[in-house]
């Protein structure tokens, strides 16, 4: 039965019943380690690509089974596992437009992950602005995309369009909107849904590939009960699921944790039974904490973010003293992350703690600098010689590899940007005290 409905478990379970002599890596043999005796329940099942596990990258197995019950779940056409989290699925969807030739045309709230892909892949980005809102959610109308997709068909170029959705704070675009806008234009619709993989199964599916996108990355490790680093990409198109992975394999290890793995299987099994009720209901139990909470300015309507306006940094302090350790904090907001793993009596401990706190007064961030023409082309300047430079010292000069706190991990000047005055400033707010410039001469 567990090897029909969750095949990686019953892998796991009757390798580790046999007990062979392990003579293949890893190390510890199954066995338990002096040293992390608080790993031992797990070291049995942690696994390489033995015979019979399957190859991540090649999947033709109990891998491939896991996966594509994973994507009936969804309705997605395809789902490839990952071990390196939507870290590694962004690098493997940006791979495709680069094999594609496409212009990237990307709202500027984007997660230090995709920069990165980008610097690796050698893609250039053309960022579109939110209408409104901060440097972590914004909201950016259809319609401007819509501009600067026509703006690259007309320089004879093939466009792709990459958003951020839900994004730090739990703002959402409208998806199958900006779907409608790419098809126009047949443009690839990319989704960073890292902060999304519960979207399916509120009582409005909302998740991107249900909405249009053709691409999307789901950090089950974020919102669902699987391991850290477990995360789903899902292709619309069945069809292009061999070319994922061969995207995949070029930056993934060669030694995917099968731990992980069988997390992500599980949270499929555990939406299949149960968990999806599970989804809605905590979604709703939120919502009525959310309205019991007329004190507090909540942002973004994405139901397991809980935001709030407010000095996030002194009332990060407070909620520790009261045993909540938040997800983000700065001078702005709070950021709350709750999952359907947050029992009931801790989310009504949640909203009496917070009942009793006066939120204080969120500071005014400085506004997102202009957009401007970058001055190095992206991956030139994030390997080139740099130096750090105190931020007074840094204006007018070009932005080496970006520096950036994790979380949000949102860049607020980009590789070969030229750092401006409201860079500066905004950079300044955010706490970062130097930065990295390109070498000059
Ligand atoms: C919006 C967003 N995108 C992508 C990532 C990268 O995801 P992962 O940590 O699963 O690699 C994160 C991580 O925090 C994120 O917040």
């Amino acid at each position: 039965m567990l090897e029909k409905e969750q095949p990686i478990a019953g892998f796991l379970s009757d390798y580790a019943h046999k007990k062979p002599i392990r003579a293949h890596m890893p190390g510890h043999k199954g066995k338990p380690v002096p040293g992390f005796e608080m790993l031992s329940a797990v070291t049995p099942f942690d696994i390489t690509e033995i015979e019979g596990a399957d190859s991540l990258f090649e999947a033709d197995g109990i891998l491939r089974t896991a996966e594509e019950q994973t994507a009936a779940l969804y309705g997605s056409g395809a789902v490839c596992y990952s071990a390196g989290g939507s870290t590694l699925c962004i690098q493997a969807m940006l791979a495709q437009m680069k094999a594609e030739r496409r212009t990237v045309i990307a709202a500027r709230t984007v997660h230090r992950a995709f920069l990165n892909a980008c610097v690796l892949l050698g893609l250039e980005v053309r960022y579109v602005f939110p209408d409104n809102g901060s440097l972590l959610s914004g909201s950016y109308s259809p319609a401007k995309f819509a501009a600067a997709l026509q703006d690259a068909v007309q320089k004879g170029e093939r466009p792709c369009v990459y958003v951020t959705s839900p994004d730090y704070l739990g703002g959402m675009q409208d998806i199958a909107a900006l779907s409608a806008v790419c098809k126009q234009y047949g443009a690839p619709l990319l989704v960073d849904n890292a902060h999304g993989a519960h979207l399916a199964f509120l009582p409005e599916n909302r998740h991107p590939i249900a909405l249009g996108a053709d691409y999307c990355c789901d950090s089950a490790h974020k919102m669902l009960p699987a391991l850290t680093g477990g995360a789903w990409l899902h292709c619309k198109n069945a069809a292009m699921k061999p070319l994922m992975k061969q995207h995949m394999q070029l930056f993934g290890s060669t030694s995917p944790s099968y731990l992980i793995l069988q997390s992500l299987e599980a949270s499929t099994y555990w939406l299949k039974n149960g968990g999806t009720e599970a989804v809605r209901h905590i979604a709703a139990e939120i919502a009525s904490l959310r309205a019991k909470l007329p004190q507090y300015h909540f942002l973004g309507d994405e139901p397991f973010h809980l935001s709030i306006a407010a000095d996030g940094i002194r009332l990060a302090g407070t909620l520790r003293q009261n045993g909540v350790e938040c997800e983000y904090a700065d001078k702005t907001c709070l950021v709350l992350l709750l999952s359907p793993m947050t029992e009931p009596d801790e989310l009504a401990r949640l909203g009496e703690i917070l009942a009793a706190i006066d939120p204080g007064t969120p500071a005014a961030a400085p506004p997102l600098p202009e957009p401007s023409t970058p001055a190095m082309p992206l991956r030139e300047a994030a390997l080139a010689p740099c130096e750090m430079l105190p931020l007074s010292a840094a204006e007018g000069r070009i932005c080496g590899p970006v520096q950036v706190p994790c979380p949000p991990a949102v860049p607020i000047v980009m590789s070969g940007e030229r750092i401006t005055g409201d860079c500066l400033r905004l950079l300044e707010f955010y706490g970062l005290k130097q930065i990295c410039c390109v070498k000059q001469g």
